[in-house]
C-alpha cells in the first residue's frame, strides 16, 4: 500500500532545488533521503507534514496515517520544558495522567543522567536535546516516522540505540530519515531517494549500494549524451549541406531532405538524457604562519560548566603546531565548556585569565560551536562575509559564488539558510579571519557528504591545527592525528578512537 506519494514535485526559492520528483513509499519501508545542502530536503519533509505548500506539483498521502516529524533543529517551544515534561508532553493529552510511568522507564532505556531529566532542554547539550526530540517521537503511535537528520549530536551509544529502536519498528510504521551519515543509512533503510537539482533517482537500496547505482546511471547517461550529441552533429552538418545544396542549385528535392533530417534532429534532441549538473559549493580554509612551536600549554585545570559545577580535570596538555586534537566523550561530558574555556581565556585580560592555561600569543582562532552562534540571523549571507573583511564587493560576490551562494542567495537574511548553507557561509567567514587555531564542535553536523570530504581535504592540506569534537567515525579517522577522552572526569590521551568506541559499547545505553 502507498503511504506517500510526489507527482511532479518541485521547489524553488534563491537557489536552485529539487523539480519534477515523481516518487512513492510503500507501507513499511525505510526511506533514506540523501541531498546536497539546500537542495530541499527538510522543506520536502514540512511538505509532508503538512507544515509548507508543495510549491509545485502535488503530494498524496494514505488516509489515516497519522504523521510525527523529527525536526533538524529543535523547536522553540520544547526549549523552556524540562526534560521530564517534553518528553510527558509527547504523550497523547488522554495517557498523560495515567501512563506518565512510561516516562521513567524511557528515561531509564536511554540512561538520561537523574540531574538532567529535570533540567530545561534549552540547557541540555546538543545531544541530549536530539534524544528528548526522538524520545518523544518513539512515545508516539503514529504510522508515518520522518526523521531530520537524527544523528547530528548524537554519541556513537546514542546511535546505535536510535538503529536499535528504528530497525525494531514493525512493518507497519513507515519511516522517511535525511541523513548524511553513510554507516547509519545503510543500517537503517531499504530504499534511498536521492534528491537533485537535475533528475532526482530512488533506488530499493540502501545508501552505499544505491550511489553505486546512482553513479552507474549517471555515467550511463553521460555516454548515451556523448553518443547522441555525436550524431545530431553530423545530421546539422547534412542539413545544411542539403540547404546549401538546395539553395545553390534549386533543388527543392535536397531542400525538402535537409528539412526532414532537420525535423529528426529535433526529435533526437528530446531524447538526450538529464545529466545532472555539477553546482560549484568549495570549502577554502586558510592557516596563519605562527613560528610558536606549542599553541596550548596546560597545568592542572578543572573545567566546569556555566554554574561552575566541576565536569573534568586536565593534569597536562600540550598541543603542538599540526596538531588535530579529537576530543572523545559522551554527550554531557563537557567537552563544548572546554572548548568554551579556551575560546574565552583569550578575550580575557591577563589577570583573569585561568591559571594553568597558557596559549600562544600568537595563536589566532575560529571557534564553530554547534549553532553557529557568530552569524547574525538578521543580517544578509553578503552583508556577514563584508562584516568580517573589509573586501571589495566584488571580491565578496565571488568568493561567495565559488562557496555555492548564487547572486540571489546572497541577499537572504542567515536566518532563512538551511542549516547546511549556514555552515558552509560559517566557513567562509573562517577562510577570511585566516586563523590558525581552529576549535571545531561537531563540524559535519549538517554538512552533506561532498563538503565532509571537501573540509577533510582542506584541514589536511592546510596541515591546519585544531581540536576537534565529532561523533563522525569517517570524519574523525580522516583528519585526527592526536585523540584524547574524557573519562572517570579527567582528560586521558589515547592511541586510537577506538579505545573509546569499545568503552561507549560495553556501557551501551
Ligand atoms: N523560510 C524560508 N525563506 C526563504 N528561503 C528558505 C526558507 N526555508 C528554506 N529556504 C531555502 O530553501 C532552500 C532549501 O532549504 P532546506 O532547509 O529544505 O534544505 P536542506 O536540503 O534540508 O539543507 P540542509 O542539508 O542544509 O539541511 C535553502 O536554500 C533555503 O535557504
Ligand atoms: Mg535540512
Amino acid at each position: 500500500m502507498t503511504v506517500i506519494a510526489f507527482h511532479n514535485l518541485g521547489f524553488s526559492a534563491a537557489r536552485d532545488m529539487y523539480a519534477g520528483v515523481n516518487f512513492s513509499l510503500n507501507r513499511g519501508e525505510r526511506l533514506g533521503v540523501v541531498g546536497n545542502n539546500g537542495i530541499g530536503k527538510s522543506t520536502l519533509f514540512r511538505c509532508i507534514a503538512g507544515e509548507t505548500g508543495p510549491g509545485e506539483g502535488e503530494v498524496v498521502l494514505a488516509r489515516n496515517q497519522q504523521i510525527i516529524m523529527v525536526s533538524q533543529e529543535v523547536p522553540d517551544d520544547l526549549l523552556k520544558l524540562t526534560m521530564f515534561e517534553a518528553l510527558l508532553d509527547g504523550l497523547p493529552p488522554a495517557e498523560r495522567d495515567y501512563d506518565s510511568w512510561k516516562i521513567d522507564v524511557l528515561l531509564d532505556e536511554i540512561a538520561a543522567p537523574m540531574d538532567h531529566r529535570d533540567r530545561k532542554v534549552g540547557d541540555l547539550s546538543g545531544g541530549w536535546q536530539r534524544m528528548v526530540m526522538l524520545g518523544r517521537c518513539s512515545l508516539s503511535q503514529a504510522e508515518i516516522i520522518l526523521l531530520d537528520e537524527p544523528t547530528n549530536h548524537l554519541d556513537l551509544a546514542k546511535i546505535l540505540w536510535l538503529e536499535n529502536w528504528i530497525n525494531s519498528l514493525p512493518p507497519t510504521r513507515t519511516v522517511a530519515m535525511i541523513s548524511h551519515d553513510r554507516l547509519f543509512l545503510d543500517n537503517c533503510t531499504t530504499c534511498t531517494l536521492f534528491l537533485r537539482v537535475g533528475e532526482s533517482k530512488n533506488f530499493n537500496f540502501p545508501f552505499s549500494k544505491a550511489a553505486d547505482f546512482l553513479a552507474q546511471h549517471d555515467e550511463e547517461a553521460q555516454i548515451l549524451a556523448d553518443k547522441t550529441n555525436v550524431k545530431l552533429k553530423k545530421m546539422e552538418q547534412s542539413a545544411h549541406k542539403l540547404r546549401q545544396i538546395g539553395v545553390d542549385h534549386f533543388s527543392e528535392k535536397s531542400l525538402r531532405k535537409s528539412i526532414q533530417i532537420q525535423k529528426k534532429a529535433e526529435m533526437l534532441k528530446d531524447t538526450l538524457p538529464e545529466l545532472e549538473r555539477e553546482e560549484r559549493r568549495d570549502i577554502t580554509l586558510s592557516n596563519r604562519d605562527t613560528h610558536q612551536k606549542y599553541m596550548i600549554e596546560i597545568n592542572n585545570i578543572q573545567v566546569s560548566d556555566p554554574n561552575d559545577t566541576p565536569l573534568f580535570g586536565i593534569e597536562k596538555l600540550v598541543m603542538a603546531k599540526g596538531e588535530r586534537l579529537v576530543l572523545f566523550g559522551k554527550n554531557g561530558a563537557g567537552k563544548p565548556q572546554f572548548i568554551e574555556l579556551l575560546n574565552r581565556q583569550l578575550k580575557l585580560q591577563r589577570e583573569d585569565r585561568v591559571k594553568g592555561l597558557h596559549i600562544a600569543a600568537t595563536a589566532r582562532t575560529c571557534y564553530l560551536d554547534q549553532h553557529l552562534s557568530f552569524l547574525p540571523q538578521g543580517f544578509t549571507v553578503f552583508e556577514q562575509v563584508k562584516d568580517v573583511c573589509d573586501i571589495l564587493d566584488d571580491r565578496c560576490r565571488s568568493l561567495l559564488i565559488n562557496a555555492g551562494f548564487t547572486l540571489p542567495m546572497q541577499k537572504v537574511k542567515i536566518a532563512s539558510l538551511s542549516p547546511g548553507e549556514r555552515l558552509r557561509l560559517a566557513l567562509v567567514c573562517f577562510r577570511l579571519r585566516t586563523p590558525n587555531l581552529y576549535f571545531f564542535d561537531e563540524p559535519t553536523n549538517h554538512l552533506d557528504i561532498a563538503g565532509q570530504i571537501l573540509l577533510e581535504e582542506q584541514i589536511n592540506s592546510i596541515n591546519a591545527t585544531c581540536i576537534i569534537i565529532s561523533h563522525d567515525r569517517r570524519f574523525v579517522e580522516n583528519v585526527g592525528n592526536r585523540f584524547a577522552m574524557i573519562n572517570g572526569k579527567k582528560l586521558e590521551d589515547i592511541k586510537a578512537p577506538e579505545t573509546f568506541y569499545q568503552i561507549l559499547r560495553a556501557n551501551a545505553v
